[in-house]
């Protein structure tokens, strides 16, 4: 990989006050670190999250809200996606790891002068607001991406609220935002000062209007800090073999840290239903903690957990009817030929175990 410099921002908070206070901070910029030499020394455990905040997931919209009613909705193939949490997907789709919404308990106002109005309050009375509870372990991660639309030139107080709460100090931090036309202002440098002792690589900045048709800046932004693909990088697979009836197959799983845990329990023999013509599925026995956001569509081959059912399934066909009704977190695929779960019977056990166990 080319050897790219980052900017890195490495703020050194003087006194110990509330982060987002105007503290005296020294802000060294543009110090001529290679990215990949910060990221080398994460590289036993290179776990990586993608959070962020979205106005959609975090509004009381009215129910049939979609692209053409609110600015700040993006519809594709019938989904419908915040701005910025559909950023967070592109660089998950490069990078892998697992995404985390953050959500405020109280849902912001869907008119937008109303909006604009509460965020000033809350920004001018510096509250912040109180996350809904969430099952995130932040020790699992190393590299941690921060996500946030522009609200009044400045990072929403939502952002705030999870620095508050997790401890990211030690990692690697890299900001990305979706705004209107100001670009990233100082928000990097906001975000820098709220987190003590992390180091922080260059961000980008999307205008809303660019972000579906973004994916190339998001890759080459990427390969330019350093971060290496999750598809290119073996390390961030760990190959199984899956036996389904009398069938061997190969596959791999994500190293994410829902992934690992489930790991833990392999060999994992999962009683499975055949369904529509599209996948197996069955419960497990215990319940994954590392929970982040799924999707409700899904690949041949996915191998997926289920948080709402507490189930595992592998997908190996689409069919008539690609949405799924239920989220689920890939955590993996089966890269044999697939035509083996045509000819399964509809109950049959089926145990996942790492490459070399017998
Ligand atoms: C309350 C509020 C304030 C905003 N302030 C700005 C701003 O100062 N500059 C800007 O370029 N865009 C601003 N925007 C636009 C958003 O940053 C932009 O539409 C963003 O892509 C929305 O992301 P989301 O869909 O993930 O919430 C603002 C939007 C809202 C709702």
């Amino acid at each position: 990989m080319k050897k790219e410099t980052a900017l890195l921002i490495t703020a050194m908070m003087t006194f110990a006050m509330m982060p987002w206070q105007n503290t005296e901070m020294t802000v060294v910029q543009a110090e001529e670190t290679s990215a990949e030499e910060i990221l080398d020394q994460s590289s036993q455990s290179r776990h990586r999250l993608i959070v962020y905040f979205s106005r959609w997931g975090n509004t009381d919209y009215h129910q049939n809200v979609d692209a053409s009613t609110s600015a700040s909705i993006i519809l594709e193939e019938e989904q419908r996606y915040g701005t910025t949490e559909y950023m967070a997907r592109m660089i998950q789709q490069y990078t892998g790891g697992d995404l985390h919404l953050i959500q405020t308990q109280h849902a912001y106002p869907e008119d937008f002068d109303t909006l604009r109005e509460y965020n000033h309050s809350e920004m001018d009375t510096e509250i912040f607001p109180i996350l809904e509870e969430s099952d995130l372990d932040i020790t699992q991660y190393d590299i941690v991406f921060i996500g946030y639309p522009i609200w009044a030139m400045k990072v929403p107080q939502p952002i705030f609220s999870f620095l508050n709460e997790y401890d990211l100090t030690g990692k690697t931090i890299i900001p990305f935002c979706t705004h209107d036309g100001y670009g990233a202002g100082s928000t990097y440098e906001e975000i820098a000062a709220a987190i003590p002792e992390a180091t922080i690589l260059e961000g980008l900045a999307l205008k809303s209007g660019e972000v579906p048709d973004a994916s190339d800046t998001v890759e080459q932004w990427l390969r330019e800090i350093g971060i290496s693909q999750n598809t290119e990088d073996e390390k961030n697979e760990i190959p199984i073999t899956i036996t389904a009836g009398e069938q061997e197959l190969e596959g791999i799983l994500y190293q994410t840290a829902l992934s690992d845990e489930i790991m833990e329990y392999f060999p994992l023999t999962v009683s499975m239903i055949g369904f529509g013509g599209r996948e197996f599925y069955g419960g497990i026995e215990f319940i994954p903690e590392n929970i982040s956001s799924g999707q409700l569509n899904f690949e041949n081959g996915d191998i997926t957990y289920c948080p709402q059912n507490n189930t595992v399934a592998i997908f190996y066909a689409q069919t008539d009817r690609p949405n799924l009704t239920m989220e689920v977190i890939p955590i993996g695929k089966v890269t044999s030929e697939l035509d083996i779960f045509e000819q399964l019977p509809g109950n049959v056990d089926i145990t996942f175990r790492l490459g070399e166990e017998n």
